[in-house]
């Protein structure tokens, strides 16, 4: 196969929901389908989120086999599928939010009786952000849900995104009959049983015969028509271009839990979803079927087995070809590396690989020079945007639990940032030091990690604060703020100005104090 097929046969996306709606049930399911597992069940256990906090030898047990199922890869007609795994657990969205980064398109997961939930609302608008192609499934129909029509218009409201059903159910709970493709113009009857294997769908060239009725009983086919009517008539035709410029959202219906209405979703995917894409460096527009190869760290695991400390570097492949044993040209390091055993993930297993595409991902054995956000080409001085921290939304200070291993300590923590585990900032007045999280697990997960890891012990301080906004402007402005604000101002780890507001009120002070500063909420900003 050519370098140019290669490319063009990848497709590499995120399943996102908030937690329970059926992410990890339609991830394992559509691994069946492309013959990567054969049995249900075996995704499962890649599930932090039932864990109560204090249980943390299972998180950290559930964290080591989250490792082998961080990316999923397989062939599904002739189609190179890499499914990017995320946390199921809120309180590690900031990784799903930097997995993000490395999809070319998204899958949103929504239960039909809840709706759209907090957990997608803030998916979605990174998603939007950065204009990542993004599909609906919505799940649970096996069981009693919100009235679909409804439940679109609440998805364009809460998640600011036009949509257009590509699949339409006939019932719902109990009296689920099937699924309509109005796609394919293709009816897939609802057994009730948890199928193994899709049956093909039948073809129906016209719904308004009596065979149809029958079928499906005349008062569902009565309904049927009458709602595809409306659809015709309130969404605009689908175009896979809009899809693919993230102005509309396909939506699907479906029961991840019986396997229906997958296999509909997986042959849109394939035919509609968007290829590797270009991607923004710091100096110019990256394109995938450029020869030389380029790429950048995503997400950075660590090694939970004591024995092997080492830590796996998640690269997504952005142009050319990867090789192994090859030379490359750590930008930020400055220095030059081979890799003699990168990884990839197919059919769940990983595995040493030869060779890696643009859209695929490459597990390299990393011993601390890696940090999130690294690019690797082969020598061009360029770096990959696009990795923003967002702001924490939990705070407490650091203080150190055992005065004779400070040093531990500090390289510990400094690890732990470079692999995004949380932010660090430190007070302009008194330089106290301040970690910042999206929840409240992380502050354990550093806890137990620095004592296992690096033999240091640490004690957190409460600290309430509403938010953390990174401050851009003028110096004259900026040496002002940290003047009359001294005492709420702090510095991230690259020296940037950091505004700490106490409340929404102090932060909204700010901001009309200094209307010709900005403040920012994702570290990521161009001025
Ligand atoms: P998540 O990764 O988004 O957090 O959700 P997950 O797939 O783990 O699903 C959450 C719960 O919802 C699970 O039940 C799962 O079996 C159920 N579920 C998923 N899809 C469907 C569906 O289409 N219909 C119905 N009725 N249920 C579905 P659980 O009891 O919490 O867990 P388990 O004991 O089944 O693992």
């Amino acid at each position: 196969m050519s370098f140019i097929e290669e490319i063009d046969r990848r497709r590499t996306f995120a399943i996102v929901s908030h937690p329970d709606a059926g992410k990890t049930t339609l991830t394992e399911k559509l691994l069946l389908f492309g013959g990567a597992i054969r049995v249900a069940g075996a995704v499962k256990s890649n599930k932090i989120k039932k864990t109560a906090t204090s249980d943390f030898m299972e998180i950290e047990r559930q964290r080591g086999i989250s490792v082998a199922t961080s990316v999923m890869g397989f062939d599904y007609e002739g189609v190179k599928i890499n499914i990017l795994d995320t946390p199921g657990h809120q309180d590690f969205a900031e990784d799903t939010f930097r997995t993000l980064t490395a999809a070319d398109s998204v899958i949103v997961v929504i239960d039909v009786a809840k709706g759209v939930e907090i957990q997608t609302e803030k998916l979605v608008k990174v998603c939007r952000m950065r204009k990542t192609p993004v599909m609906v499934f919505i799940n649970k129909l096996d069981r009693e849900g919100k009235d679909p029509f409804e439940l679109l218009d609440e998805i364009e409201e809460k998640l600011e995104i036009k949509v257009r059903p590509l699949s339409w159910n006939i019932g719902m709970g109990k009296e689920l009959k099937g699924i309509y493709n109005i796609y394919n113009q293709t009816l897939n009857l609802f057994s009730g049983k948890d199928k193994q294997i899709a049956e093909e769908p039948e073809k129906i060239d016209n719904i308004n015969t009596p065979d149809f009725d029958e079928k499906i009983g005349e008062k569902y086919a009565n309904t049927l028509r009458e709602e595809l009517e409306i659809i015709e008539g309130v969404y605009p035709d689908f175009s896979i271009e809009a899809y693919q410029n993230a102005e509309v959202s396909p939506v699907f219906f479906g029961s991840a839990l019986y396997n229906f209405g997958i296999k509909e979703i997986l042959e849109s995917f394939i035919r509609i979803a968007p290829k590797p894409q270009n991607r923004h460096s710091s100096t110019r527009l990256v394109s995938p079927y450029e020869e030389k190869f380029s790429g950048f760290v995503f997400k950075i695991h660590a090694n939970m087995d004591p024995n092997h400390r080492n830590r796996i570097a998640f690269v997504k492949v952005v142009s050319g070809v990867f090789k192994r044993n090859t030379n490359y040209y750590h930008v930020q390091n400055q220095k030059w590396q081979k890799f003699s055993n990168p990884t990839a993930f197919m059919a769940s297993k990983q595995s040493i690989i030869e060779e890696a595409f643009p859209g695929d991902i490459v597990g390299l054995n990393d011993a601390g020079n890696f940090k999130i956000g690294d690019t690797l080409t082969e020598g061009e001085q360029m770096a990959y945007k696009g990795l923003p921290s967002f702001s924490p939304e939990m705070f407490r200070y650091v203080e150190n639990g055992d005065p004779l291993r400070s040093k531990q300590l500090a390289k510990g923590i400094d690890q732990l940032l470079d692999e995004g585990v949380a932010q660090l900032f430190t007070k302009l007045s008194n330089g106290r030091k301040i970690i910042g999280t999206v929840g409240a697990l992380q502050y354990e997960v550093i806890e137990y990690r620095l004592e296992h890891e690096y033999n240091a012990k640490v004690r957190f301080e409460p600290l309430t604060l509403y938010k953390a906004a990174w401050v851009s402007g003028s110096r004259e402005k900026l040496d002002d703020l940290r003047k009359r604000k001294h005492q709420y101002m702090a510095e991230d780890k690259h020296g940037r100005n950091v505004f700490l507001a106490e409340s929404f009120y102090a932060l909204q002070l700010a901001q009309d104090n200094y209307p010709d500063l900005r403040f920012h909420f994702t570290s990521e900003y161009n001025d």
